[in-house]
């Protein structure tokens, strides 16, 4: 049984008649990735390249690195064992580099306190930007994701089955409307991505071959260097054109119905992995999920670092985060980054998405289950001899 890292093409969904776009996704801007938006936000508030912006180091470098084409300073500041950002700390290295932005994390669909973080650089001139790429559905304190920085994030595509999704909401009003003035008026083509999830859900229903396996991940790195390579072309003043939502996405968010059961099957999902896991005297990172959080993963304490390839090797698609993204001055520097360096080392996360029924619960667990066995074996056979 595969168990696939991201969520199906739900046929249902995209077949039914669409209506209105849903509020919670009114007012945004959408663009093709996260990484646009984020491009595109700085921009309308008018933070120009030269200008220094602060990073947590915990990312991945597909976000950092068309900010370095297009020419910002990235200032990478160390996150906290609980995942937030040390609001003092970012306040003195936003005045000794004088940034003028601040990217502010939601790992994991787990929403975070920026409130006092908000309040101390407001004070300082500094804006916050939300990053919500992987927690588009998740509520706090009652609100949508992305309403406490000046503005928000998102990247759809990480919690629905679509090639696009990158989006941005403006919550301050003294921002440059003309960037977002120009609007291509055709949605993306969705026609080869339809394809190729279907492949994939063909390749996954035969069982063969293992999508994850440590061959298929060298091809799909060396395929996503070769795209890398295309983008780089792009030079340092291209500002990503806003587009119009694919036809997938707007089928997707117009649907109350199955956004209701993306939540309450990724939430349940979570729920089922953390009493088992437990169960097996595993450790996960986040027990108890907060009110309203929409999970993108279940991170699970690997110390070890046998989790991840164990759960590949026999067709799940668990991974580590940013993973072989983590940028190349947050690795060579692990004395100053530590615990970004130590969440990407140790951090196993476990699919938990729409996708995932009760069947694909209890094969990861099953799994996990195994390798406890077998690592206790190997554990006393090393200690007979
Ligand atoms: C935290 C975070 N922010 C931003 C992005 C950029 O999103 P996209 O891949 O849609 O450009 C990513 C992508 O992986 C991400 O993980």
């Amino acid at each position: 049984l595969i168990v696939p890292s991201r969520p199906m093409t739900d046929f249902r969904t995209v077949l039914a008649t669409s209506s209105q776009i849903l509020p919670d996704a009114k007012n945004l801007y959408f663009y093709p990735f996260g990484r646009d938006a984020l491009l595109v936000a700085l921009r309308a508030f008018k933070i120009v390249p030269g200008d220094a912006i602060i990073i947590p180091a915990y990312i991945c470098e597909s976000t950092v690195e068309p900010l370095k084409r297009a020419g910002y300073r990235v200032v990478f500041v160390d996150v906290e064992s609980d995942f937030q950002l040390d609001p003092d700390k970012v306040l003195e290295t936003a005045e000794i580099c004088d940034a003028k932005a601040v990217l502010a994390v939601h790992y994991f669909g787990i929403p975070l306190d920026f409130g006092r973080l908000v309040a101390l650089l407001h004070s300082s001139g500094v804006r916050v930007i939300e990053d919500c790429c992987h927690s588009f559905l998740t509520r706090f304190d009652g609100r949508r994701i992305g309403s406490f920085g000046d503005a928000a994030i998102f990247s759809m595509r990480k919690s629905l089955p679509i090639p696009d999704g990158g989006a941005i909401r403006m919550n301050a009003q003294d921002f440059d409307r003309t960037v977002f003035s120009c609007l291509a008026n055709t949605a993306p083509y969705v026609g080869l991505y339809l394809a190729s999830r279907v492949l994939e859900a063909f390749i996954n229903s035969v069982g063969w071959p293992n999508i994850y396996s440590p061959a298929s991940d060298v091809l799909k790195k060396r395929l996503r260097g070769r795209m890398r390579t295309q983008e780089l072309k792009l030079g340092a003043d291209f500002l990503p054109p806003r587009q119009l939502p694919s036809r997938l996405l707007e089928r997707y968010l117009s649907n109350e119905k199955y956004l209701k059961r993306v939540r309450d099957r990724t939430v349940e999902n979570y729920v089922l992995l953390v009493k088992g896991t437990l169960a097996l005297g595993f450790q996960p990172f986040i027990p108890q999920l907060p009110l309203g959080c929409v999970p993108q993963w279940m991170p699970l304490l690997d110390l070890s670092g046998q989790i991840v390839p164990w759960l590949r090797k026999h067709g799940v698609g668990a991974c580590r985060w940013p993973w072989h993204e983590l940028p190349a001055d947050v690795i060579s520097l692990p004395e100053r980054y530590p615990i970004s360096n130590d969440f990407n080392n140790s951090l196993a996360l476990i699919p938990v998405h729409q996708s995932i029924g009760s069947r694909e619960v209890s094969q990861m667990l099953h799994l996990l289950e195994k390798l406890m066995v077998r690592t206790a074996t190997i554990s006393i056979e090393k200690n007979f001899l």
